[in-house]
């Protein structure tokens, strides 16, 4: 939600901060707009600010129009909205009363009402709908007393309510950006000569792989020269470095017309990637970012698993997975849903919190929520450096690389390795499986990478099926077991991509109200489990005869080999035969595909479905 990017140093500011905000805009793309402080020798600086409702195409054919003066310090943003339209006059950045201060922001203002009012009783005049207005005046009041731009936004923290990243410059400060952080992404990118400031490493990925994590309720001082990180109180802070371990072109199309085509090609590498380094010689897992003992292990007598969208539908899955192998009672919730339940949490219960951002402000509080009643946490998480692994006790990375198409797909199916890797692993020190089970399902899953290549290779007839029913109106999803959250999962997918209605459903429960929908010629895609789960799979098998006496057309996805299904599916896709719990590694890809491009057929940008943003970081 918004992607925000700041840079001092010596290159023109304007390129490198478009340049970045090219690469946020999968975060929001309601308006997009920068500030640039102008070269000059004086120690007050002009300030120029842009923006244009829309895309960031809208703002650079502006700047192309009306091209700012040179500047060596700028800012930008791209707009999520949440407070005001998504207009020019609400588009980030926004300006005190002088003209002399710009704020962009990320996040919600709780208390921007009291403040507003509060501001406009002093005199100011306040010319936007947005919560982050108010900053600028507050910075404003704040210079006015004395101090640097950096001291003012320390002070105007302690006044703010709710989650917020924010970036500011004043005329005043000609070599200085200030950030400032709670509850919402920031990172620093560290150059030679040159710093940044991003909601996200993608936007600085080009020019450095050096970053250093923000921790929560830090303000930095960005100069060309260097870098201060200190607490909304102006103590020194502790940072953490680290090193981004993938370049430049993974945060690019590579040839492909969307970047959700690139992810979806890319998931047997990122499958791969996630196995990579997990097992050992001997057979045996091992799981060193994990920093929950065994011991401690050995206490839980219960999982929560916390997650929305998506990663939800990966939690929904691992519990499975939990059960089975590991042997403990698992729950899976909605993160946004947890909190306001009172759910029933020890010291010896597990929460595993599932975000491929590792922002979603959802999966946060859930975690908090978990931290106060004492349970142990555990996050899987694509993003190093973002904030839930931070406040997990032990994470496991997927290693998908990063996903910028905001359908999630890669990701999806590297939590889903990471959910069998820690049950596994659960297994194996709780020995709640034999050694040579959890070694065979081990090798089994070393497999996986291959399996989803072949489904790859064959997905041209679900691009035609795909684009034949890209006039329908509805489609339904069924499945069993695992297969019942991959059928939720194609369902959100359509949705999201194609704008259809979409809905799935355990096909269990088809008798007890959904089976009424069906009409003639209904697509219905069924999501048919091995024929090793003989019970599972004959009777999904009779479901698909009861739709389609019913005028259903029956679009069946099963393994290769599973002819019981051939007389009653109108169109059948195979996929490779695998483990019951690992299909829907290989039944997922299919849907994936099946959205995406009935979602093109339709003419939608792929990359950017209309409403959404691709890291949720408000409530
Ligand atoms: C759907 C999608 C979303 C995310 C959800 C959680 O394609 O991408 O439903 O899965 O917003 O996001 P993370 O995993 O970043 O917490």
């Amino acid at each position: 939600m918004c992607g925000i990017v700041g840079y001092v140093g010596t290159r023109p500011a304007l390129d490198v901060v478009v340049e970045g905000l090219a690469r946020l805009e999968y975060r929001g793309y309601d308006s997009a707009g920068v500030a640039v402080l102008a070269d000059g020798e004086s120690d007050e600086r002009e300030l120029v600010t842009a923006k244009r409702a829309g895309k960031l195409v809208n703002l650079r054919n502006a700047l192309d129009e009306t091209p700012p003066p040179a500047g060596t310090l700028g800012m930008g943003h791209t707009r999520w909205a949440t407070h005001g339209a998504p207009n020019d006059r609400n588009a980030h950045p926004h300006l005190d009363c002088s003209g002399k201060v710009a704020v962009i922001h990320n996040g919600i203002i709780e208390n921007f009402a009291a403040l507003r009012a509060e501001l406009e009783e002093n005199g100011h005049k306040l010319v936007s709908d947005t919560d982050t207005e108010a900053v600028a005046h507050l910075l404003e009041d704040e210079l006015r007393d004395g101090g640097t731009l950096a001291d003012a936004m320390r002070r105007v923290c302690g006044r703010l309510e709710g989650a917020f990243t924010l970036v500011a410059v004043h005329t005043g400060d000609p070599d200085l950006v200030v950030g400032a952080r709670r509850n919402s992404p920031l990172v620093v990118g560290v150059g030679d000569g040159e710093n940044f400031l991003a909601s996200d490493v993608a936007a600085f990925i080009a020019h450095t792989r050096d970053a250093i994590e923000l921790g929560q309720d830090q303000v930095v001082e960005l100069r060309a020269s260097g870098v201060t990180v200190t607490d909304f109180e102006g103590r020194p802070a502790e940072v953490k470095e680290y090193h981004v371990d993938w370049d430049v072109s993974a945060a690019e199309k590579g040839g492909y017309d969307y970047f959700m085509l690139k992810e979806i090609a890319e998931q047997p590498r990122a499958v791969a990637d996630t196995l990579l380094g997990r097992i050992a010689a001997d057979g045996r897992l091992v799981l060193d970012e994990m920093r929950i003992t065994d011991q401690e292990l050995r206490e839980v007598d219960k999982i929560i698993i916390v997650a929305c969208g998506t990663s939800y539908h990966a939690g929904l899955i691992a519990k499975y997975a939990l059960e089975h192998w590991a042997g403990l009672p698992c729950e899976v919730e909605l993160a946004s849903e947890f909190r306001y339940r009172d759910p029933i949490l020890s010291r010896s219960t597990l929460v595993i919190a599932i975000s491929q951002s590792g922002e979603t402000m959802d999966a946060l509080m859930a975690v908090r929520h978990a931290r106060e009643q004492h349970a142990k946490l555990l996050g899987i998480c694509n993003v190093n450096g973002s904030t839930l692994p931070r406040e997990c006790d032990g994470v496991l990375y997927t290693h998908a690389g990063p996903e910028v198409a905001v359908a999630s797909t890669k990701a999806f199916l590297t939590q889903l390795v990471a959910v069998y890797l820690i049950a596994l692993y659960i297994a194996q020190v709780r020995g709640t499986k034999w050694g040579d089970e959890v070694f065979a399902m081990i090798q089994l899953l070393a497999q996986m990478p291959e399996k989803v290549e072949k489904v790859l290779e064959t997905m041209e007839p679900v691009r035609e099926l795909a684009r034949s029913l890209a006039n329908e109106r509805s489609v339904l999803f069924l499945g069993r077991h695992v297969g019942f959250p991959v059928a939720l999962e194609g369902a959100l997918k359509l949705k999201e991509l194609a704008y259809m209605h979409a809905e799935g459903f355990a096909a269990g429960e088809l008798k007890h109200g959904p089976i009424a929908l069906i009409e003639e010629g209904l697509p219905v895609i069924v999501v048919v489990p091995p024929r090793a789960r003989a019970v599972l799979h004959d009777k999904i098998v009779s479901n698909i005869q009861e739709i389609r006496a019913r005028g259903a057309r029956t679009i069946v996805i099963a393994e290769e080999g599973d002819e019981t299904v051939e007389p009653f599916a109108d169109t059948l896709i195979r996929v490779p035969a695998v483990p019951t719990l690992f299909q829907p590694l290989v039944t997922t890809v299919p849907l994936q595909v099946f959205a995406c491009e009935l979602a093109t057929a339709k003419g939608h940008d792929v990359d950017q479905p209309r409403n959404l943003a691709k890291s949720v970081t408000v409530e």
